[in-house]
């Protein structure tokens, strides 16, 4: 393969063929090979299992360099975000483009308030659901149900203004089916949202009140959700971000497009990470906290145990996520005056992983899961609450992932195989086979 710079051209020899490629820089110096007309040229397909080297799509939203560990939204370090605004400025920022202006953010609060209350009706599936239904089951199904509520949603030529309302109900809606998944699991009655609380206070308080109490909202742990959410807000083309793209590509609507997002987003490898964290860490303290074990384990390639909140698709050196909320997780634990056990365990087996020469040999670093694992512990979030706590920050960022493949009128996502099955072969009579 032959890169010509001048033209911005690769030539591919395949066989007695030249194939001309296309090169595609992004704005932060990326390449890449444009193959669209690959198999137009020359019969041939790429082959890239799990899409570790494949370009999906362009995008402006989210700018993410794995090796140095940069994280940017709309071009703002993740840092910078983190540090000096609101979940909701961050939302605006990855739907609209840009940060809001202080009327703009008016303009979006109010709308998001208007929508928080959910169909009475909807309460009825909730009471259908088995007592200990995995939140994230709920909370995917629920999602989908609310296009079945909202009819108008499923039209895939609607006006903008149209698109903008499904986005803001969408918004609004999805904290108060959070909390209800928790209080359905809690056996509690549901309480209603309360419109003068922000979007972080309002969640705490469907979650944690009650609808006789005067739930206080404890400001740090208020901080603490509010940085975790932007934190988790996008992260461009992973697999949760990937399913939304592809399922919306076939104009299939947004709360459905959603709904697989939260269903790919469930799995272990990716947001059920945070959950599994937990579930290891109060494993290896049952088993008698032998660490040295548990490490031996994940680096056995006869045993399929992996160390959860370890290891990232991208990030090799670090995970700019981890650093914030590592420093936001000493800073909470010590705050309430957190002694856990189990959250020694995760400090320890940072410790001794971050020596280990088979993590240090293959870039396996504590990932944002490790963290807000111990995070949402402390908070008093229940283990199986911590992926909806992610599906949550990241709705903004599929929201946005959705947006902008509408826009660019991008074609239905459709990938394409190297058949390894059988030849024809002609069906045998029953009795013969
Ligand atoms: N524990 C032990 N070994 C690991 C781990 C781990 N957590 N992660 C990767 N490896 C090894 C893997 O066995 C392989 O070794 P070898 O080269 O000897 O065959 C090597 O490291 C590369 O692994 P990979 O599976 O090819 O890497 P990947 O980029 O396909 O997978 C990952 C990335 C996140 C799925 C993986 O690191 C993992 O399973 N981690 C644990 C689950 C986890 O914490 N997921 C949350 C990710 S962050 C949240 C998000 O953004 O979704």
């Amino acid at each position: 393969m032959n890169v010509d710079t001048m033209t911005d051209t690769a030539r591919l020899t395949f066989e007695d063929k030249e194939i001309e490629l296309p090169v595609v820089r992004g704005s932060e110096g990326e390449v890449a090979l444009d193959i669209s007309k690959l198999r137009g040229q020359s019969g041939l397909i790429t082959l890239d299992k799990g899409f570790k080297n494949t370009g999906s799509t362009t995008s402006a939203i989210t700018f993410l360099n794995g090796e140095e560990g940069i994280l940017r939204y709309r071009g703002y370090a993740i840092e910078d975000l983190a540090e000096n605004t609101s979940f909701m400025e961050v939302a605006y920022l990855l739907v609209y483009g840009d940060l809001p202006t202080q009327k703009r953010l008016d303009w979006f609060e109010d709308s998001i308030k208007m929508h928080t209350l959910v169909h009475e009706n909807m309460k009825r599936f909730f009471d259908a659901f088995p007592l200990g239904a995995h939140p994230m089951g709920m909370l995917s199904a629920m999602s989908s149900t609310l296009s079945t509520f909202y009819p108008d949603s499923q039209d895939p030529n609607r006006s903008m203004e149209d698109i903008d309302m499904t986005i803001h109900r969408l918004i609004a809606k999805l904290p108060t089916l959070a909390a209800q998944c928790y209080k359905h699991n809690m056996g509690h009655p549901m309480v209603y949202p309360a419109n003068d609380l922000s979007y972080t206070e309002n969640f705490l308080y469907m979650m944690f009140g009650l609808p006789t109490d005067d739930y206080e909202i404890d400001p740090i742990i208020n901080d603490a959700i509010n940085k975790l959410l932007i934190l988790h807000a996008d992260h461009e083309q992973n697999c949760s971000t990937s399913t939304v793209r592809v399922v919306g590509s076939s104009q299939a609507n947004l709360y459905s497009s959603i709904s697989a997002g939260i269903s790919a987003l469930w799995g272990p490898l990716h947001g059920g990470a945070n959950q599994a964290v937990i579930e290891m860490l109060e494993q290896i303290k049952a088993d008698g906290g032998d660490l040295q074990k548990w490490i031996d384990k994940a680096k056995d390639k006869t045993d399929s145990f992996r160390l959860m909140g370890f290891g990232h698709r991208v990030y090799k050196n670090f995970d700019p996520r981890a650093r914030i909320i590592k420093k936001s997780a000493d800073e909470v634990l010590a705050k309430l005056g957190i002694n856990d056990p189990v959250l020694d365990i995760a400090k320890q087996l940072e410790e001794v992983a971050l020596k280990d020469e088979y993590f240090v040999q293959r870039g396996l670093y504590p990932n944002v899961d490790f963290y807000s694992g111990i995070i949402y512990r402390a908070l008093g979030i229940p283990t199986e609450m911590f992926t909806v706590m992610f599906a949550l920050g990241r709705l903004p960022g599929w929201i946005a992932q959705w947006k902008e493949m509408l826009e660019n009128g991008e074609p239905i996502g459709r990938p394409r195989q190297v058949y390894t099955g059988h030849n024809a072969r002609p069906v045998q009579p029953l009795a013969q086979r």
